[in-house]
């Protein structure tokens, strides 16, 4: 299925890639290492300053406002930010903080959220939970949703709703082909001198439409229903949990 979903335009379809990320290299060399830390760090630098951090955590509270002391899986953490910014605003929230990467897994561990009381830091991969039936309230998967393709995004939702009650995505917005365009452009200069450039510019090529959500929610599971809130200027929020 294209990103676009699966009426897609010509144009929409031209614009994806199948080009990895630095951050999906599997690569152990020390440079390649080297490359992803510094795509994940400047990942929560800009989260950070431009405050993508606190307004996930936002988003996350707002759906669990009505469960006393919720369990919560971040998949995906990178740099673990989020999962900070829970484990300060709720003061009984119990974090689960994954990651599918060693070094961020490691980082994350050596860092206050794996010292703090109520998290725990593991390495997990988000297409093959472990985890047993319901374990969680809600299981939380932010700016990684585009790195899978279409087969193992589909697991994602029914990995994700199998063990939490709700799986919140929230990822990149996917433009409607002219704008998308206009944004590669103003990207593209940057991609071969900056690694987090290079990264953007993959991560638009990879995001998924709200069409291609619905149709990623039909294919993991008849029983899920998937809300889709946001996109195009802020971040595209997909809400599923299963009837
Ligand atoms: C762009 S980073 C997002 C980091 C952080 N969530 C944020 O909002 O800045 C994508 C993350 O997804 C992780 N990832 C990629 N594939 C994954 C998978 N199958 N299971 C779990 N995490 C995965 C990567 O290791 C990386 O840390």
């Amino acid at each position: 299925m294209p990103r676009g979903g699966p009426r897609a335009s010509c144009l929409d379809r031209l614009l994806e890639t199948d080009r990895q990320e630095y951050l999906d290299r599997a690569s152990e060399l020390p440079a390649d290492v080297a490359r992803k830390r510094s795509v994940i760090r400047a990942l929560e630098w800009t989260g950070e300053t431009f405050g993508h951090h606190v307004r996930f955590a936002e988003i996350v509270l707002d759906q669990i406002s009505d469960v006393p002391d919720p369990k919560i899986l971040e998949l995906g953490a990178g740099h673990g930010a989020l999962s900070r910014k829970l484990l300060d605003w709720h003061p009984t929230a119990r974090l689960t903080v994954t990651d599918i990467e060693p070094a961020s897994v490691a980082a994350i561990a050596d860092s206050d959220v794996g010292a703090h009381p109520r998290a725990t830091v593991r390495q997990m991969d988000a297409t093959a939970l472990d985890a047993a039936d319901g374990e969680f309230d809600l299981a939380v998967f932010a700016l990684s949703f585009h790195h899978l393709p279409p087969a193992a995004a589909a697991r994602v939702i029914a990995e994700g709703t199998r063990a939490a009650d709700t799986l919140l995505i929230i990822d990149l917005p996917r433009p409607p082909a002219p704008l998308h365009l206009v944004r590669l452009a103003t990207m593209l200069p940057w991609a071969p001198l900056v690694p987090f450039v290079h990264d953007g510019v993959i991560s638009s090529l990879r995001a998924y439409s709200p069409a291609a959500l619905r149709a990623l929610a039909a294919h993991a599971g008849e029983d899920i229903d998937i809300e889709l809130r946001g996109g195009l200027f802020s971040p595209q929020v997909a809400v599923a949990a299963r009837r």
